[in-house]
């Protein structure tokens, strides 16, 4: 984070559908505004790790004009932990593996995505077994968690 404001970790289960969009909409949204933020996303299980985002995702996002060129799939690591500010959990499932594999001093930066939507949604739930709907419910999701994150991050760097 050394050269940026602020650094911002997506999570979910498998690093191709839920956060892969989550860090392809959050750049997006960032590039029309004058903060510098680290974003990346991980998964909590490594088994596509080196793969591409899910078709499914990359096409439903593409749709609204999200760009997923260079994301790759990867597991989250210990050093995550320290890098980050925010580690943003897609589910209740993915928040309870960070904070099993959280250091005690990094704990508080460890919370459920949604929480910064403007919803009483608490989750983005995993569509992999699911059809093209349910990927677009996941990007409604992720769209309002991002903006909410973006304008709790704002006041931050007004202040500068
Ligand atoms: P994600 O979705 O956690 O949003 O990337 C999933 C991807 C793969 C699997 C489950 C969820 N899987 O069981 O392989």
């Amino acid at each position: 984070m050394a050269n940026s404001d602020t650094s911002v970790l997506f999570v979910c289960l498998g690093n191709i559908c839920r956060s892969p969009t989550a860090e392809a909409v959050f750049r997006e949204k960032i590039k029309n505004s004058h903060f510098s933020v680290d974003i990346d996303s991980a998964g909590t299980m490594g088994h596509h790790a080196g793969v591409t985002p899910d078709e499914r995702a990359k096409a439903v996002g593409e749709m609204r004009g999200y760009n997923f060129k260079g994301i790759k799939s990867r597991r989250v690591v210990f050093e995550d932990f320290e890098r980050f500010e925010y580690i943003l959990a897609m589910d209740k499932e993915n928040l309870r593996h960070l904070l099993e594999m959280c250091p005690a001093e990094h704990q508080h930066k460890v919370s459920l995505f949604m929480h910064f939507a403007d919803s009483d949604v608490e989750e983005v739930p995993d569509p992999y077994y699911g059809g093209k709907r349910g990927f677009e419910y996941v990007l409604d999701l992720i769209e309002l968690a991002c903006e909410g994150l973006l304008v709790k991050l704002a006041p931050r760097f007004e202040v500068r």
